[in-house]
């Protein structure tokens, strides 16, 4: 095994096996399970999207998860020093910088999506959803909300300036304390709308529609956004992971952390999708709504909620929460690169990547009625849409092929599963990340690419 680094024992650390499962959970866990997955599934005609999402999970997603966390922990270091400690003089590195670059571009449009979510709290505190809500009346005023220039732009630098206040504040106190209260609350909340939703007239199309897989409905492209929809819900594919592992206690164990991560992440994402889907076409909103599947379908229902007025504030509450323990790990990934790789202090760090993502994300929340030029930016598609596939998608499926190539091939198997305290189920993980990872990820690039033309 490798000695840590010097510099390890001021980088900060989480104090607990369960601190660390929420924080990587709480990663894990947001805008991708709530918002995206629903209207992605919608997207692309469900059932069969939902199945190659499921096992791209299992058979990409986990593998994958254990490779970034086990070659963090292993190099107690930020996605390019992870890299450079092995190989210094090789081009692995830029590895890391990609996915660096990718976290920031993920967290400029992520942002706007997060201050949508706090538009909606500010309306649930002020009694907005406490009547009926017809969806009709739930499309146009989220029409409304998402074309305003200044409200959007706004509430995509609070939601900024509250990433920061976290990530400035460290990884024990911050993201751990943070993470640690509020994941559980939100489920349990989830699960209350998950009922609510699936007792609504009509729910059995909803469960039809996410469960029974039609393949004749899957596009390539439906295939690319399963896979990069498998990526971006468990935070893989930049090296936030990476990034978390260095921070694990070297006696925790990695496959039960990684699993129990992956379980929950997925958990959710179904329970979104069991609270969306049913109420979907109960109250009859199209499925390929597309990014405003969520928030147009949920207000419908608040009013038939015992509490409906508190639950609307609780639920929009608790997004912006999940949201915020997501953006923590985006932001924490680049601010843990100029720390470690420029010695910044965290401080400026902090400072300098605010502002330069905040410059990023005005262009994605003008861009969705605000300025017509973004509106429409490549195509049809929106700068927000654009930014969400060549990160969210593209570029971590780039980054999930080079780092199971690195951890497969060049780093090696053997040092991984050594630093998994000898893995029982090694030998399976090891044909997974060396052959099925690349060959799976390598494929699905390729076709999607070729489609483009
Ligand atoms: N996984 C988060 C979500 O589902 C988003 C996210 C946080 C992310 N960190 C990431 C996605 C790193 C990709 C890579 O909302």
């Amino acid at each position: 095994m490798h000695a840590p680094p010097a510099n390890a024992s001021n980088r900060g650390a989480f104090g607990s096996r369960m601190g660390f499962i929420l924080a990587a959970a709480g990663s894990a866990i947001g805008l991708g399970n709530i918002w995206r997955f629903p209207y992605t599934a919608g997207e692309n005609g469900g059932g069969a999207f939902v199945l190659l999402y499921l096992v791209f999970v299992v058979a990409l997603g986990l593998p994958v998860l254990l490779a970034e966390l086990s070659l963090g922990r292993a190099s107690k270091s930020n996605p390019v020093g992870a890299f450079k400690r092995f190989f210094p003089q090789s081009w692995w590195p830029y590895v890391g910088g990609l996915g660096v670059l990718t976290g920031f571009g993920i967290l400029a449009f992520y942002v706007v999506i997060a201050g949508w979510s706090l538009s909606y709290l500010g309306r649930a505190l002020t009694g907005t959803f406490d009547g009926a809500f017809t969806a009709e009346e739930s499309g146009a005023l989220f029409t409304s909300i998402i074309s305003d220039p200044a409200e959007t732009v706004a509430l995509a630098a609070v939601f900024l300036v509250l990433t920061a206040g976290v990530v400035r504040a460290g990884v024990g106190g911050g993201i751990e304390l943070a993470s640690k209260i509020l994941m559980p609350v939100f489920f349990v909340l989830l699960l209350v709308l998950a009922g609510r939703s699936l007792t609504l007239d009509g729910a059995e199309k909803g469960i039809e529609f996410l469960f029974s897989p039609d393949f004749s409905k899957l596009s390539t492209e439906g295939v690319m956004s399963a896979l990069g929809q498998a990526l971006f819900s468990l935070s893989l594919g930049m090296g936030a992971m990476i990034t978390y592992g260095s921070y694990l206690p070297e006696k925790e164990n990695l496959p039960v952390a990684g699993a129990a991560v992956a379980f929950f992440d997925t958990l959710i994402a179904m329970l979104g999708g069991l609270i969306i889907f049913p109420a979907l076409f109960s109250v009859g909103v199209a499925p390929n709504e597309g990014p405003g599947l969520v928030f147009v379908v949920l207000p419908t229902i608040f009013h038939s909620l015992p509490a409906g007025h508190i639950f609307a504030i609780a639920f929009y509450a608790l997004l912006s929460i999940a949201a915020l323990t997501s953006t923590i790990s985006l932001l924490e990934v680049v601010v843990a690169y100029f720390v470690d790789e420029r010695k910044w202090t965290r401080d400026k760090a902090v400072a300098v990547i605010v502002p330069a993502t905040f410059c990023l994300a005005v262009p994605s929340a003008l861009s969705q009625g605000g300025v017509e030029f973004f509106s429409a930016f490549v195509g049809e598609k929106s700068f927000l849409d654009t930014q969400d596939i060549l990160f969210g998608n593209i570029s971590l499926s780039v980054g999930a092929l080079l780092i199971s190539l690195f951890v497969g091939w060049k780093w090696g198997v053997k040092n991984a599963i050594e630093e998994m305290d000898n893995f029982g189920a090694g030998a399976i993980w090891s044909i997974l990340i060396r052959f099925a990872c690349p060959v799976a990820v390598g494929a699905v690039l390729i076709t999607y690419v070729i489609g483009l033309f």
